[in-house]
C-alpha cells in the first residue's frame, strides 16, 4: 500500500517559478486535476483529463479541495516553544529575561525529544512540512530533534547552537567543543535519509573570533551543510555588534571575514541593511529568512523586501518562533503584507504564496526536492479547508478568481484551514507517532 501509485484528484495550485519574474503567470492552477504518485514522489500533474490512471493506482478523490505544496519555514527554535508570547521586552532583554533560563533546561534529552514531537506536530498541523530550525547549545537537543523528524520521515534541518560568550554560563561552550559537537552531528545525522545538518552560530555577539574561525572550519570540511545565523535584527543588537568587532565595516562583514556568507548561507531577519550587504548578499548567492511576526512581536523594524528583490537576494519566510507569535505561514504571510503596506509597496498574493513554498525552498537550495509539483519532487502537500470559518466561507463565496481565493486564504487562514498534512504521498496523523 504505502509503495503503491496514488493518483490524487483535487484542484492544484503551486508556483513554477519567482513570480518578481514571472508575475502570476508562473502559478500554476489545476482546477478538477490529478496527481500521480509513487514512491513518496510525484508522477505527472495534469489536468483530469489529461492523466492516464494506472489500474493499479489507489484513487483519493479529494472533490475540489485545493492541494499546495507544503510550506516551508525557513527560521525557527523548536526548544523556545515555551517563551512564545513573552511579554513586554524587545530582543536583548527578551533573550536574558525569557529565552536563555529556558533554553538551559535543553540539556535533558527527554525533554528535548517530548517538546520535537510536540513541536513537529504543530508545525504539521500548521502545513509546514519543512523548516530550517535552531537546537540550544546542548548536542542532545539536536540529537532529540533528528530523531522525533526521523520517526515522522520530515525533510527538516537543524543545528546546534555554537556560543561561546555573552551568555550564561550553563549555556557557553568553547571554540573546540562547539567544533567537535558539531562535527559529531554532522557525522550522526547529516544527509541522512531526509535530514540536513546547519551550522549555526547563534549570532555575532555570542561567538568570539575563535568560535566563527571554528564554523568557517565546519563549513570547509562539510560543503553540503547549511549555514544558519541571526544579523542585523534590532538596532541594540547591530550597535552591540559595532562595539564588539570595531574593524568590520559592518555586520555581514563580520560574517564575511569568516567566509561564513556563501551558497546555503540562511541570515534571519537581515533588516537593518544598507544598499551595499543587499549586493554583497546578492553577489554570495546567501540567503535570508523574513520573519514579520517576530519582527512586529518584539518590535524589531520593517523588513526590506522591495531592496531584496532588488538585488535579486534569495528570501523565505520564517516564523522564529519563540520570538514569532505564530507556527503559521499563513500567519506570517499576513503579517508580511502589513510590513510593506507600511513601506507603500504592495505584496502580491502570488509573491507571498511563492516565499511560503518554492521560494522557501531556494532560500534552503532545497528546490530539486520541495517546493512545487514537479516530476520527481517529494509529495509533501497540504490540502486546504476554504471553508474553515464562517468568515472565510462568507469571504470566498464569491470569489472565483484563485488569486482571490488565495489572498483571502493568505490573510484569514491558520491553522483551521489546514485540513490535512501529507509526507510523501502519505496522510499524516499525530497519533501514529
Ligand atoms: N538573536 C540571537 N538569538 C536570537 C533568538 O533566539 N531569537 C531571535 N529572534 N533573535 C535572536
Ligand atoms: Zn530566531
Amino acid at each position: 500500500m504505502a509503495n503503491s501509485i496514488k493518483a490524487i484528484h483535487a484542484s492544484f495550485l503551486h508556483c513554477l517559478a519567482n513570480p518578481d519574474v514571472g508575475g502570476q503567470d508562473v502559478v500554476q492552477f489545476i482546477e478538477h486535476g490529478t496527481m500521480l504518485v509513487a514512491n513518496g514522489k510525484v508522477i505527472k500533474l495534469g489536468t483530469a483529463d489529461s492523466i492516464d490512471v494506472p489500474n493499479n493506482a489507489t484513487v483519493v478523490d479529494l472533490g475540489n479541495k485545493l492541494v499546495m505544496p507544503g510550506f516551508v519555514d525557513t527560521h525557527i527554535h523548536f526548544p523556545q516553544v515555551d517563551v512564545i508570547a513573552s511579554y513586554g521586552t524587545q530582543l536583548l532583554d527578551w533573550l536574558e529575561r525569557y529565552t536563555f533560563p529556558e533554553e538551559s533546561r535543553y540539556s535533558d534529552y527527554e525533554l528535548a525529544e517530548k517538546t520535537a514531537s510536540f513541536f513537529l506536530d504543530e508545525l504539521l498541523s500548521n502545513g509546514t512540512t519543512t523548516a530550517l530550525v535552531f537546537g540550544t547549545v546542548h548536542p542532545e537537543s539536536v540529537d532529540a530533534f533528528f530523531s522525533q523528524a526521523a520517526a515522522r520521515n520530515l525533510r527538516m534541518i537543524c543545528g546546534k547552537v555554537m556560543m561561546d560568550r555573552n551568555a550564561p554560563s550553563n549555556l557557553t561552550d568553547t571554540p573546540e567543543s562547539s567544533f567537535d559537537d558539531s562535527q559529531r552531528l554532522i557525522n550522526d545525522w547529516h544527509d541522512k535519509g531526509r535530514l540536513g545538518y546547519a551550522v549555526t552560530p547563534r549570532f555575532a555577539p555570542t561567538s568570539s573570533p575563535e568560535q566563527l574561525t571554528m564554523a568557517q572550519k565546519l563549513l570547509d570540511d562539510n560543503p553540503t551543510v547549511h549555514l544558519h545565523t541571526h544579523m542585523a535584527e534590532n538596532g541594540n543588537e547591530c550597535d552591540w555588534v559595532r562595539e564588539l568587532f570595531p574593524d568590520a565595516e559592518d555586520y555581514l562583514a563580520v560574517y564575511e571575514k569568516y567566509k561564513l556568507v556563501r551558497k546555503r548561507s540562511v541570515f534571519a531577519h537581515s533588516i537593518h541593511l544598507s544598499d551595499n550587504a543587499w549586493k554583497r548578499l546578492a553577489k554570495a548567492d546567501a540567503a535570508v529568512s523574513h520573519c514579520p511576526c517576530s519582527n512586529l512581536f518584539i518590535g524589531s523594524g520593517l523588513f526590506d523586501l522591495r531592496a531584496a528583490q532588488k538585488h535579486s537576494v534569495k528570501v523565505g519566510l520564517g516564523t522564529d518562533v519563540g520570538g514569532g507569535d505564530s507556527f503559521s505561514l499563513l500567519r506570517a504571510s499576513n503579517e508580511a503584507y502589513k510590513i510593506q503596506q507600511l513601506q507603500n509597496h504592495t505584496l502580491t498574493p502570488e509573491h507571498a504564496f511563492y516565499l511560503a513554498t518554492l521560494g522557501g525552498a531556494q532560500a534552503l537550495d532545497l528546490d530539486n526536492q520541495i517546493g512545487n509539483f514537479e516530476p520527481g519532487k517529494e509529495a509533501d502537500f497540504i490540502v486546504i479547508d476554504e471553508q474553515a470559518t464562517p468568515l472565510i466561507s462568507r469571504r470566498t463565496s464569491s470569489q472565483t478568481h484563485w488569486r482571490d481565493r488565495l489572498f483571502t486564504l493568505l490573510m484569514l487562514g491558520d491553522d483551521r484551514s489546514i485540513e490535512q498534512t501529507w509526507i510523501m504521498g502519505e496522510p499524516y496523523s499525530p497519533s501514529s507517532n
